[in-house]
């Protein structure tokens, strides 16, 4: 099956007549990073989510199968974020039409401030540029995964989708226009997270967020923004320990997660760099200088959570480098 593009510039992209399916594999990110709201992210090696991709000759995107998700997740192509990051990669390319049978293996919790709808979109987007030979770059797909995010909640931000495509920790300098970074970490820092059995809904935890910020806030997260940075770059685990706090969004978004101080007070008692809520919750990330530690870590928060009666499950991870990759 060979599909030619409506525009000239494009007849080039098209799909390889002997690869008819492709399976992709895309992390899951802690966006954030406690001072970076919007701005920072980062990818690790578990959980994540895979898709398969199967080209068709009936004309279009369909949702086939999604599993693991309970038989929450929208089935319609327009309403699904998988779906709509292809769809508007298609698009572009100029052939909207193609036919794309599309099955989701959900293998991590919705609503869980782990970057789910993302890895959604950004294995959808990878797999349909594999399947026809990379026509774009892997930094060209974030446009069209972040459409992905706009479905699923209200927003276009890129701070999920940035390193789930890039791998590593990326930082979205500008959104108009959009100017991604990627930036080195040091190679023995270690992620732990921990996802309490409690669901926050992203649109939720943007709406009871304040408008104005203060001077005085603006100032201590700017500061805190660059020592970040500079931390993870010099590399410099004492700096990245004091930039990674956050005035402004987590004294708002702490208060829907229930044992929040507990778990974040025993990740910092047992040797964690930081921790602070992991994109919009309620899942909780740490920061830490190896694996032994950061596991400690994840075991005192989730006895910090059980102390209250809530099961929760936790990963260690490094920083996942790679972002997406082909499975199958
Ligand atoms: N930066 C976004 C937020 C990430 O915090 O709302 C959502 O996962």
């Amino acid at each position: 099956m060979r599909f030619r593009a409506k525009s000239s510039n494009l007849a080039l992209y098209l799909p390889p007549s002997h690869v008819k399916s492709i399976s992709v594999f895309a992390p899951a990110t802690v966006a954030n990073v406690a001072c970076g709201f919007d701005i920072f992210g980062f990818a690790v090696d578990n959980p994540g989510d895979k898709i398969t991709l199967t080209l068709t000759d009936e004309p279009g995107v369909r949702i086939t199968d999604i599993i693991g998700d309970d038989g929450r997740l929208p089935r319609e192509a327009h309403r699904n974020t998988a779906s709509i990051a292809i769809q508007s990669f298609l698009k572009h390319i100029g052939q909207p039409d193609l036919g794309v049978d599309v099955i989701l293996y959900k293998q991590m919790p919705l609503g869980s401030g782990l970057g789910s709808s993302a890895a959604s979109a950004v294995a959808g987007v990878f797999a349909i540029n594999e399947l026809m030979e990379r026509p774009l770059t892997t930094r060209e797909l974030i446009p069209f995964a972040m459409e992905g995010e706009r479905i699923a909640c209200g927003s276009a931000h890129a701070d999920n989708v940035g390193p789930s495509l890039l791998g590593g920790f990326v930082v979205v300098r500008s959104y108009q226009p959009l100017d991604v970074i990627r930036i080195q970490t040091p190679a023995t820092l270690f992620c732990t997270l921990v996802h309490p059995d409690i669901e926050v809904n992203t649109k939720d935890a943007r709406f009871i967020l304040k408008n104005e910020v203060s001077l005085k806030n603006t100032i201590t997260q700017m500061g805190n923004v660059a020592g970040l940075i500079a931390g993870l770059m010099t590399p410099d685990y004492d700096l990245i320990s004091r930039s990674l706090v956050d005035v402004i969004i987590e004294p708002v978004r702490s208060i829907l997660i229930p044992e929040f101080a507990e778990a974040k007070q025993a990740a910092l008692q047992n040797g964690a760099l930081g921790c602070s809520i992991s994109g919009s919750g309620p899942s909780m990330f740490a920061l830490c200088r190896d694996q032994e530690t950061a596991s400690r870590v994840g075991e005192a928060m989730q006895q910090a959570f059980l102390n209250a009666g809530i099961m929760s499950e936790a990963y260690v991870s490094e920083i996942n480098q790679q972002g997406p990759k082909v499975i199958d």
